[in-house]
């Protein structure tokens, strides 16, 4: 029995959201999902990372120094509200994979259903049979183009399959879609049967959305691919943030909190010839020089580190926490969680991911590139999640529940990976993409790629504002 007679025996029904390519991925994808802890030679290569930041919004140093709370006078206030550690189940089954795609499916539809644009929403074999305007959602398993520029979208339900026509000329042509993304479709339907679509509704996040804002004016700082043990490494650049930190400026002081979003190590064996590279061969030894670098932090900072794919855990995602033993290297002013987290700071509500699948964006949407991740973590808001392209780059363990997920919707949303920086917000959510601590190296050198590196995006949790330190 091959694999797809075993994955259609697993199936009770017609299976709606998983594609042959996922069936022919899911052995391989599914044994790595498996395994919680892999050898860090098997990790995967890193991105082509990225080059100019798009520093939207920085508000002017003087409004935010303005008023500035010492943060040693505030106990943390930590709470990891979501995250894959310890709560893994999945075997990578062919099982797992038809029951994560259906939570994902489930979950988003729900979001979707609640749109006052989607009322009354059929089911797509109903909607398939009708003659009028009709709404339903889908799964879009086909993206192409037409010979007059137009463009077909296949969606699936549980039910049926349906073509969705975007004339040029219309609303929808303005926005792009991705491979598995769960949309909302009002349309009319034509002689051939295809749906020539009027709207197309993403689950997005509510237009009303305010920053929360905390009574007082702490702050938190937000860094990611230190890349620690890579000859690239800007030790001096780190040495001048940890003296800024411990420094008596105001900014400095009231900075409660380090979100660390993962890369926060080389790693071995990531890449092809890694080895010349490093200025520590040793997992342990880049884990341990990590270490000492985050117990000179000064003690009124509580960091919340989460792990991205250059660190010693599965690569795919979700990700648990670094493991137990390099744990145990760290002080306790550090909180570990996995990638993505959903973790509550003072009550604000912080979505962290490392920021993989933002290689699935850019090979995929025509005109996307690495300078603009916080397009990109746009993009995943309105989707409500992080990781929608499936059989991509980014490798998915088919946990039960969906943790890529975007629910709740987060107050501030942050994320690393492309070594750029920029800070701005989305229907008031705030956006950090928060740099690295790694200069040009020779993969990006042949590339001509530019990273922009020793930036440091702090937010105010008081107001939401956020600004970018350069060191
Ligand atoms: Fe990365």
């Amino acid at each position: 029995m091959g694999p797809l007679d075993r994955f259609l025996a697993s199936c009770r029904e017609v299976p709606f959201v998983v594609t042959l390519h996922d069936v022919v991925q899911a052995g391989e994808i599914g044994r790595s999902a498996a395994v919680r802890t892999r050898p860090v030679e098997a990790l995967r290569a890193s991105p082509p990372p990225s080059l100019t930041a798009l520093v939207s919004r920085v508000p002017p140093p003087a409004s935010f120094r303005r008023e500035s709370e010492a943060a040693a006078d505030h106990a943390p206030d930590v709470t990891i509200l979501r995250d894959i550690t310890g709560r893994s189940t999945c075997e990578g089954t062919i099982e797992d994979f038809t029951r994560y795609f259906r939570n994902r499916f489930e979950t988003l539809t729900r979001m979707l259903r609640g749109r006052r644009e989607l009322g009354g929403a059929q089911d797509i074999s109903r909607a398939r049979r009708s003659t009028r305007e009709v709404r339903f959602l889908g799964m879009i398993s086909d993206i192409r183009p037409t010979k007059s520029g137009h463009r077909i979208l296949e969606l699936e339900d549980a039910t049926d399959r349906i073509s969705v026509l975007v004339l040029s000329n219309s609303p929808p042509a303005a926005e792009t879609f991705v491979m598995d993304e769960v949309v909302g479709v009002v349309g009319k339907v034509n002689d051939r049967g295809l749906v020539i679509a009027e709207s197309i509704v993403r689950p997005d996040v509510p237009v009303a959305k305010t920053f929360p804002g905390i009574g007082e004016h702490l702050r938190a700082a937000f860094v990611s691919d230190i890349h620690v043990g890579s000859t690239t490494f800007l030790d001096e650049k780190w040495s001048k943030l940890a003296a800024w930190l411990s420094s008596d400026d105001e900014i400095a002081r009231s900075l409660r909190y380090l979100v660390v979003s993962g890369d926060v190590v080389d790693g071995i064996g990531v890449y092809p010839r890694q080895d010349e590279e490093l200025s520590i061969d040793d997992i342990y030894g880049q884990y341990e020089a990590l270490a000492r670098m985050m117990a000179a932090l000064p003690d009124h900072l509580t960091a919340v580190m989460i792990p991205g794919n250059h660190d010693a855990v599965r690569p795919a995602e979700p990700q648990p926490a670094l493991p137990a033993p390099i744990q145990k290297l760290f002080d306790s002013n550090l909180i570990f969680a996995g990638n993505p987290s959903v973790v509550s700071l003072h009550g604000i509500k912080v979505l962290a991911y490392h920021g993989r699948s933002m290689d699935d964006f850019v090979s995929t949407i025509p005109g996307m590139n690495y300078h603009r991740p916080l397009d990109m973590m746009k993009d995943m808001l309105k989707m409500r999640h992080l990781a929608p392209i499936y059989g991509g780059k980014t490798p998915i363990a088919p946990e039960a529940e969906d943790h890529l997920i975007i629910d709740p919707v987060p107050d501030i949303f942050a994320t690393g990976h492309v070594h750029s920086v920029g800070v701005d917000t989305y229907r008031g959510v705030v956006l950090v993409n928060s740099s690295t601590w790694q200069a040009q190296t020779p993969y990006q050198k042949m590339r001509n790629i530019e990273p922009l590196p020793a930036r440091l995006p702090i937010v105010d949790l008081a107001t939401g504002q956020a600004v970018i330190k350069e060191f």
